[in-house]
């Protein structure tokens, strides 16, 4: 069988990816509201890895998982794919699940998501690697983005956050008490919650799954206009992907957690990057990139798996930048015919 060729890589293999994200959604659905956050993730983890050792890629993981919590993982450096002489090569992103904490708890707003971007000997590296655990992330939609190229004054990571929702008020033809604004419940936000709330504009407090909360802006049929908030650098790298495909825009800056955590990053990229404020293009720079998620429990994105008698029903979203096609793909599995390629067996198993 011919190997595929460098210029319809993408275009085959994104379906592959679906099918991880879907048998990591359904791998880990036993575990949902099971208090098991870990073994919801290792189950997510070894579907993805199954997939994958079928599929005659050399995938590399650039932006992994794990860290947090010393959870089961798939790490950076992991290898994705055969690896068979003559693949193409991809870097990849991924969270096998982001939510891991609303999964366990059976709550809302969880997925699974990878994104990957084709390397090459001229182009190695096409996507970041950020070092601090969390970064600042400002998110907006396709018409924000159209606003700034028409020339309305860019918005900023250090404007009052009521001078960007003036500017998101002007783009939007809304008026600033019409605005939605999304963000992580977390202690750390308690004044931009203040800020957003003296100016009128309208909250959305999620509690965990911060990838779905900043893509909403930039999807065709969204009722958030703004996500804003301090959450894992890995997702923001995920994030970006999908709004290179969706015409949307982040502004992200790494944040330290602590001084320690500031002077390992300060060695690693220096003050410069540390302080740098990073668009989507800068955090996936390949000459295209794919996103692909699949709901686990419903989200702003995604419906969760639904089991109906003896079909689970996933729903996954499936875009490359290069196209900028947004596929919605509903697929019903056949409980009794359906098996899944898990890395831990090295063998199809019935779900
Ligand atoms: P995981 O499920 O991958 O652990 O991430 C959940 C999440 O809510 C992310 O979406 C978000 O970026 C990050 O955790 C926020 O971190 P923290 O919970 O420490 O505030």
């Amino acid at each position: 069988m011919p190997l595929l060729t460098a210029t319809d890589a993408e275009r085959t293999i994104e379906f592959e990816f679906v099918r991880a994200t879907e048998n990591a959604a359904l791998n880990s659905l036993q575990w949902l509201g099971r208090g098991e956050k870990e073994k919801a993730d290792a189950a997510a983890c070894d579907a993805i890895f199954g997939v994958f050792d079928l599929v005659d890629i050399c995938g590399e993981v650039v932006i992994g998982e794990g860290i947090k919590d010393n959870a089961p993982g798939i790490f950076l450096g992991d290898h994705l794919g055969t690896w068979r002489e003559g693949s193409p090569r991809f870097e990849i992103a991924l969270d096998p699940i982001d939510g891991t904490t609303n999964i366990a708890q059976g709550l809302p707003n969880s997925i699974s998501v990878m994104a990957a971007s084709e390397a090459s000997a001229a182009h190695p590296h096409v996507m970041k690697n950020l070092p601090t655990f969390y970064a600042t992330k400002l998110a907006y939609g396709p018409e924000v983005v159209d606003a700034i190229e028409r020339g309305m004054e860019p918005v900023s990571l250090d404007e009052p956050i009521e001078h960007t929702l003036n500017k998101l008020a002007k783009a939007l033809g809304k008026r600033v008490r019409e605005l939605v604004v999304m963000t992580l419940k977390r202690d750390r936000h308690a004044d931009f919650i203040a800020a957003v709330r003296n100016a009128g504009a309208a909250l959305r407090l999620i509690s965990d799954g911060d990838i779905t909360a900043a893509v909403s802006p930039s999807l065709a049929d969204n009722d958030v206009d703004l996500f804003y908030g301090i959450g894992g650098s890995p997702e923001g790298v995920l994030t970006a992907a999908a709004l290179r495909a969706l015409g949307g825009d982040m502004l992200l800056r790494m944040w330290p957690r602590d001084e320690a955590e500031r002077a390992a990053a300060l060695k690693e990229v220096g003050e410069e990057e540390l302080l740098r404020v990073f668009h989507c293009q800068d955090l996936v720079w390949g000459g295209s990139c794919i996103f692909c998620a699949t709901g686990i429990s419903d989200s702003p994105l995604l419906p969760g798996v639904k089991l109906k008698g003896k079909k689970a029903i996933t729903h996954s979203i499936l875009m490359r930048a290069r196209s900028r096609t947004v596929r919605y793909i509903r697929a019903i599995h056949d409980l009794e015919e359906k098996t899944i390629h898990l890395r831990s067996e090295k063998a199809e198993r019935k779900l």
